[in-house]
């Protein structure tokens, strides 16, 4: 009786003393295992989160066309209907990155009465960037001279361009920032057709 308590002593200190062995193969071997399991779970959700946080966020979806964006503060154009240029920087988020990007390039305007109106640069001719000629207060096109009003209206009816310049819709998000759903149009139309 006392021998066979010692034998059952002696397995149970034998059986022990493998699962605290540093060098016991299988228990290293189920603890490796273990932290793969773990090390692959994270590497392979964190792509999957960072992947729905772009598709599921609007803002985060940063097509060229159509997109809205901060384009400049309100306290950057003052109340005098004069237009200015800004260009339009889109953001780009991926699974790691933040990059930015220029996508084209808007004038806004703001009158005394507080409206702020944005158009398209692009010359709806033929694609060529307009000016905005300050001493004849409208927007010269510099390819075959068409003319636009500061509202974007074709100036003259020798203007080749068909149609006016493009106008862009405008909100002013928190009283100080002005955002443009930014969106360029197929040139040689007389209707305002998006590109895609
Ligand atoms: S591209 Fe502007 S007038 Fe031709």
């Amino acid at each position: 009786m006392v021998a066979q308590a010692s034998r059952m002593v002696a397995e149970e200190s034998r059986t022990m003393h493998q699962q605290h062995d540093p060098k016991n193969p299988a228990r290293r071997n189920f603890f490796a295992e273990g932290a793969s399991v773990v090390i692959g779970g994270i590497i392979g959700v964190v792509p999957v989160v960072a992947g729905a946080r772009v598709l599921l966020d609007p803002l985060r979806r940063k097509s060229k066309n159509g997109a809205a964006i901060r384009v400049a503060s309100l306290e950057a154009l003052p109340p005098d209907g004069v237009p200015r240029k800004f260009p339009v920087i889109s953001t780009r988020t991926d699974a790691w990155n933040k990059s930015t990007a220029p996508i084209g390039a808007v004038y806004l305007r703001r009158t005394p009465e507080g409206v702020v109106t944005a158009l398209n640069v692009v010359c709806p001719h033929a694609g060529c960037f307009v000016d905005f000629v300050m001493d004849k207060n409208c927007y010269l096109c510099p390819c075959h001279n068409s003319t636009f009003k500061t509202d974007g209206a074709i100036g003259d009816a020798k203007s080749p361009s068909a149609r006016a310049l493009d106008s862009l819709e405008v909100e002013v998000r928190g009283g100080k920032d002005v955002w443009v759903k930014f969106q360029n149009f197929q040139a040689g139309h007389a209707e305002k057709i998006p590109c895609t």
